[in-house]
């Protein structure tokens, strides 16, 4: 296993020759976190392509992999597996998501228990371009402020809520089979479409700090008036997209990309919906929920 950081990027690093199964041994798998606690994403090539059970197994050496709750758009015996595709068969969509636009936004900050690693596929890519994976370093907005707005911003609690796009999906097919009410208590790992996180996470492992807010999931800043809360939010988001901590992924069918959730915040490019672009994720969940919101007084 070799890992290249990718020339010119604000993040990323590409990995040649990793094994992406489940029976990897211990410090196989710790070099792959060492990887991702540096690059915060990681462009694995040049594997063999894994069944959904070994896509599935790798994921669970980095954390708890929770079942996505759907009842279609996963793959049907593997909840836990997520197909993300603008594709209709048999008059029915084979996945959830479209040929448009995807808002920022990093998985499950509407559930009490956050993302930790997401895991991504490319099966088919559009040979017209387009569909590129966008991700923004989150540490590097929290290490940019002044020690005052670091303070502040630490006294804040942020409501997220389910806005993804896959709502659509949930209202019209899923009816009932996720929560949409409000948990911040300890539950099932799938439980809730809402709830409340302090605005500062900490990355257990490394004790970075992250503005964790999206531009999709996040609601409003509940310490705050809707017109203040607004503002912050806009003034912190506008930090999504800026090249100079942006990495733009470019598929390559086979890729798998995975990222630090907790660090970063996803988008993904528009493509033409007359092109396939089928792609099959999952997400890893922090094994503590506790985890990401311990030490909240700024250091
Ligand atoms: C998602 C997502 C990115 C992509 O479905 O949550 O972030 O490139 N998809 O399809
Ligand atoms: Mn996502």
């Amino acid at each position: 296993m070799d890992v290249t950081p990718i020339p010119g990027a604000a993040l990323g690093a590409v990995v040649h020759g990793a094994h992406v199964t489940g029976d990897m041994g211990e410090a196989r798998s710790e070099e792959i976190w060492a990887a991702l606690d540096a690059h915060l994403v990681l462009v694995l090539r040049g594997h063999e392509p894994p069944s959904y059970e070994e896509f599935l197994a790798f994921g669970s050496r980095f954390g708890h992999i929770p079942k996505t709750g759907l009842t279609s758009g996963a793959h049907p015996d593997h909840n836990e597996i997520l197909i993300v595709s603008n594709l209709v068969e048999d008059g029915r969509k084979i996945g959830v998501g479209n040929a448009g636009w995807m808002g920022w936004h990093t998985d499950y900050s509407f559930r009490p228990r956050v993302a930790q690693v997401g895991f991504l596929e490319a099966l088919e890519v559009p040979s017209s371009g387009g569909g590129e994976t966008l991700f923004t370093d989150m540490y590097a907005l929290y290490e940019s402020l002044s020690p005052e707005d670091r303070a502040r911003l630490h006294s804040y609690r942020v409501r997220h809520a389910l806005r993804t796009g896959y709502e659509e999906t949930i209202e019209e097919e899923l009816q009932g089979e996720v929560s949409l009410g409000e948990s911040t208590a300890r539950n099932q790992p799938e439980d809730g479409t809402s709830t409340v996180h302090p605005l500062i996470a900490r990355n257990p492992r490394t004790g970075r700090r992250s503005v964790y807010i999206s531009t999709l999931n996040t609601e409003r800043i509940v310490d705050l008036g809707p017109e203040d809360s607004r503002t912050l939010l806009d003034e912190l988001l506008s930090h999504a997209g800026k090249p100079e901590y942006t990495y733009a992924h470019t598929w390559r069918p086979g890729d798998i990309v995975i990222w630090d959730q907790l660090g970063t915040v996803h988008a993904k490019q528009p493509f033409d919906p007359a092109e396939r672009r089928v792609m099959r994720q999952v997400v890893s969940i922090f094994d503590d929920p506790a985890g990401p919101w311990r030490a909240e007084v700024a250091a």
